[in-house]
């Protein structure tokens, strides 16, 4: 029997395949959204998100909620939020580190891509250079930040800058407003080209009055 998404999600939280289960409080799988819609990426949880268990709960989560409150999404209604390592990378003394590239594959190859399989999203978002390093490993942040790029996955990828850089760098916000406004102009470009072949195979509409978000579109 092929395992379903929970089956897969169990199966990480229970995982113990590399050092990094020494360092950690829980495994953070991540949130999944609807299938075939957004998917935002990070590296790895930090101190709070090892804690509660959660992606992006801590202080550049709160920026995250609240830029995407700006373009009305919403974690696990509209989008996934995952981390490319499940399990919080620490130093010698116990801080947040950033994970290394042997760290990044393991993990990334062992689960992200299983999870991908399943979300099959219509575009990924990656957030920092970490993330995008997973995708695309000769790829600047900085020169292709607000934009989609190729990779050799099958991903559509949006590139975005990580928001604890926006946290650090504030004087980049008005810019980071930008991109999160060209996120909202995929999706409506999306909107557009649904209905219209909708349209063309007259598809059954739906119930007047049903809600619909965004990525119902995508
Ligand atoms: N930074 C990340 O990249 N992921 C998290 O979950 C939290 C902070």
């Amino acid at each position: 029997m092929s395992e379903n998404l929970t089956e897969l999600t169990d199966k990480i939280i229970s995982c113990e395949a590399c050092h990094l289960k020494e360092g950690r409080t829980q495994v953070v799988p991540g949130i999944y959204g609807p299938k075939s819609s957004l998917c935002f990426i990070g590296e790895a949880p930090g101190y709070y998100e090892d804690k509660e268990g959660v992606p992006f709960v801590g202080r550049s989560g709160k920026l995250l909620d609240k830029m995407l409150e700006g373009i009305n999404l919403v974690k696990q209604r509209d989008l996934s939020i995952l981390n490319i390592i499940k399990c919080r990378p620490t130093t010698e003394e116990g801080n947040n580190r950033t994970p290394n590239e042997k760290e990044l594959r393991f993990c990334g190859e062992r689960w992200l891509h299983k999870q991908l399989n399943f979300l099959s999203p219509k575009m990924i978002v990656t957030l920092g250079g970490v993330a995008l390093k997973f995708f695309s490993p000769n790829t600047s942040v900085t020169k292709t930040a607000g934009k989609m790029i190729n990779t050799d996955s099958n991903y559509q990828i949006f590139v975005m800058y990580h928001p604890a850089y926006i946290l650090r760098n504030y004087n980049l916000m008005e810019e980071y407003n930008s991109q999160f406004e060209s996120i909202k102009q995929v999706l409506n470009s999306k909107l557009v080209e649904l209905s219209l072949s909708e349209k063309e195979q007259q598809k059954t509409p739906k119930q007047k009055g049903e809600q619909k978000s965004l990525t119902d579109f995508l």
